[in-house]
C-alpha cells in the first residue's frame, strides 16, 4: 500500500510524519519544497508535482482552503487526472460542504473515490497523533482509511455521507472562532475597566462562561506568544466558509458574520500569520488607543 500526502504545512507535515512513523510507504508533495526536508530525511519520497501521484493507492490532501484544493486536484498539474481508477482521495482540508461535493463529483467522474475528513485539534494534537477525524463518505471507504486515521489521530467520527464531515467541521469552527472573539473582547473590556489580566484569566478561564479550549490559549496570552498553532487567517477563512454554507442552507449567522469581519480586520493589521488567539492582542491594542 502506497500513500500520497499533499500539503505539508503546520498540520500536514506532522500528520505525514506520523504516517511515516507508522511504517507507511509515503510519497509527498508540497508547493514549497523546503517544508518537506525533514520528512525526506525520514524516508518519504518526493514528487515535484501533484500530477506525479499516479502510483499511490490513497492520497491525502491537507491544504489551506478550497482554492488550494481545487488547484492541486484539478489545476494544470493536478493529481486527479493521473490517479489510477478506484484510488481513494481523502481530503482533510477544511472546506465548505458544497465545494466538497463538487470535488466528489469531479473525482467520481474519473472513477476516484472521495472522503471528506477534516480534523479537530491543532498543532500539538497533530504532532502527538491525537487528532479527531470528522468524516463524511461511503462506509467502506472510511473503513479502508481507518488504519491511517488511527496513525494520525485518536478518534474517527463518521458522521454521514459525502460532505457531512466538513458540514460538522464548519459548525465546530464557527463556534471556536466566535468563542475566542467574545472572550478576547470581554477581556479587553475588563482591562479597560481596570481589572488585571491575571485576575480576569483566573476568574474566567475554567469557569462556566468560558469555552474549555481557552485553557490551552491562556499560556499563549499570558506569555504574549502568538506563534501560530492555527493561523488567524485560516480562522477568518473558516468563518467565511460557515457563512457561505449558511447562505446556501438558508440559515442566519449574524454572530459568525460579524466575527468573520473582526478576524479580517486583525488580518489587515498584520496578524494573519499569528495564532487566532492574537485576536486578543488586536482587541487590547484597540482598547489601549
Ligand atoms: N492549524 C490548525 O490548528 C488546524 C486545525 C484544524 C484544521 N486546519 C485546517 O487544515 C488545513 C491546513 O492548515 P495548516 O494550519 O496546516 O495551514 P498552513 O500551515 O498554512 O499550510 C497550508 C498548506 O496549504 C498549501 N497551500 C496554500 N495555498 C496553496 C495553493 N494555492 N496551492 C497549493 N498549495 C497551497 C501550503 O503550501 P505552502 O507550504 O507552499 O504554503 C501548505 O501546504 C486548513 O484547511 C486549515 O483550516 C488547521
Amino acid at each position: 500500500m502506497k500513500i500520497g500526502f499533499i500539503g505539508l504545512g503546520i498540520m500536514g507535515s506532522r500528520m505525514a510524519a506520523n504516517l511515516l512513523q507508522g511504517g507507511v510507504e509515503l510519497v509527498i508533495h508540497n508547493r514549497t519544497k523546503d517544508k518537506a526536508a525533514t520528512l525526506l530525511e525520514q524516508g518519504a519520497v518526493w514528487t515535484d508535482s501533484p500530477s506525479e501521484m499516479g502510483s499511490v493507492d490513497i492520497v491525502f490532501t491537507m491544504l489551506a482552503h478550497p482554492e488550494a484544493v481545487a488547484a492541486t486536484a484539478l489545476g494544470p498539474d493536478g493529481f486527479l487526472e493521473h490517479l489510477q481508477p478506484n484510488t481513494l482521495w481523502i481530503d482533510c482540508s477544511t472546506v465548505n460542504p458544497t465545494f466538497a461535493r463538487e470535488m466528489v463529483a469531479a473525482a467520481q467522474a474519473r472513477g476516484i473515490r472521495h472522503v471528506d475528513a477534516p480534523v479537530a485539534g491543532t498543532k500539538p494534537q497533530a504532532q502527538n497523533a491525537e487528532l479527531v477525524f470528522i468524516v463524511g463518505g461511503e462506509p467502506s471507504d472510511v473503513a479502508e482509511a481507518d488504519p491511517y486515521f488511527k496513525l494520525m489521530g485518536q478518534r474517527v467520527a463518521h458522521v454521514g455521507g459525502h460532505g457531512m464531515g466538513v458540514s460538522l467541521k464548519v459548525v465546530v469552527n464557527s463556534m471556536l472562532g466566535a468563542s475566542m472573539a467574545i472572550f478576547a473582547e470581554s477581556m479587553a473590556l475588563g482591562q479597560a475597566l481596570g481589572l488585571s489580566q491575571e485576575m480576569l484569566l483566573n476568574t474566567l478561564v475554567g469557569s462556566a462562561v468560558a469555552a474549555p479550549f481557552l485553557a490551552g490559549k491562556r499560556p499563549k496570552i499570558e506569555q504574549d506568544d502568538y506563534e501560530a498553532q492555527f493561523p488567524l487567517r485560516w480562522m477568518q477563512k473558516d468563518m467565511h466558509l460557515a457563512s457561505v454554507a449558511a447562505f446556501e442552507a438558508g440559515a442566519a449567522m449574524p454572530v459568525a458574520n460579524a466575527t468573520k469581519e473582526l478576524y479580517r480586520l486583525a488580518d489587515q493589521n498584520g496578524l494573519g500569520d499569528e495564532d487566532f488567539c492574537a485576536i486578543y492582542k488586536f482587541l487590547n491594542r484597540t482598547a489601549d488607543n
